[in-house]
């Protein structure tokens, strides 16, 4: 019924998610990464499925359920989600980057498990690539939509993001406000352009998502 009710107002276009935190490995048994779960991300394939998008998810480890009716590529590190996403960019139509990505991973990975010595351990880790910077670079017609997490002045850096990747959208997550944030089912989230900023309420994930194609579409038009 509510597939039925539904709108199918993204028909007909190729829209690209990426979800999740990355994992960048330091020995066979170890890794670097963040507490993203891929909720967000994974409410956004949904979304942009049932509003009849042809979507491709590229995705993080996750404990979440392959979403129907979406090509899903799973990748484990910022490295492989940069080759999917370049790989696919150039005939996606809208493509919203809810990956947490390292921005950071270990400068060599050890062969064998790293054995424990006194004192202490020091990792030298390296620069990942700016996936969204990339695709930015090379964006043709495609509407891009990056998400920023801050935990202090979030609209300013979110704005400094926007203009900083060329981003058409950026959708600003506070971590500091309850209900907000990795994990939790609900998103408290101000979705920003460079004309406007809408503070959105307290919603569910899958709300959130939808508010999200509502605005994208929105700007397409415009
Ligand atoms: N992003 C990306 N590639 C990276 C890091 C981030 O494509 N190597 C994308 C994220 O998916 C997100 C956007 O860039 O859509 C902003 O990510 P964020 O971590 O908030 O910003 P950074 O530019 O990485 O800056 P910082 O972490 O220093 O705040
Ligand atoms: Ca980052």
């Amino acid at each position: 019924l509510q597939e039925a009710a539904c709108e199918k107002d993204l028909t007909g276009k190729k829209v690209l998610i990426t979800a999740g935190a990355t994992q960048e490995a330091i020995d066979p048994v170890r890794y670097v990464t963040n507490h993203s779960t891929g909720k967000m991300g994974y409410a956004l394939a949904k979304n942009a499925a049932r509003r009849g998008a042809e979507v491709t998810l590229v995705t993080g480890p996750t404990s979440l359920e392959k979403p129907f009716f979406v090509n899903t590529i799973s990748v484990v590190t910022a490295e492989e989600m940069y080759q999917a996403v370049t790989d696919a960019f150039a005939e996606q139509d809208i493509v919203v980057m809810a990956a947490a990505v390292a921005d950071y991973r270990p400068k060599t990975v050890a062969d064998e498990k790293i054995k424990k010595a006194d004192g202490g351990l020091a990792l030298e880790m390296e620069r990942t690539k700016d996936i969204l910077g990339t695709i930015s670079a090379r964006k043709e017609n495609q509407f891009l939509c990056g998400f920023s997490m801050e935990t202090q002045h979030l609209k300013e850096n979110s704005k400094a993001k926007l203009e900083k990747k060329k981003l058409d959208m950026i959708v600003a997550n506070n971590l500091k406000i309850a209900g907000a944030g990795f994990g939790t089912d609900t998103n408290v989230v101000t979705l920003i352009t460079e004309s406007e900023e809408k503070e959105l309420p307290i919603m569910s994930k899958d709300e959130v998502a939808s508010a999200i194609f509502d605005e994208i579409l929105i700007k397409m038009q415009a």
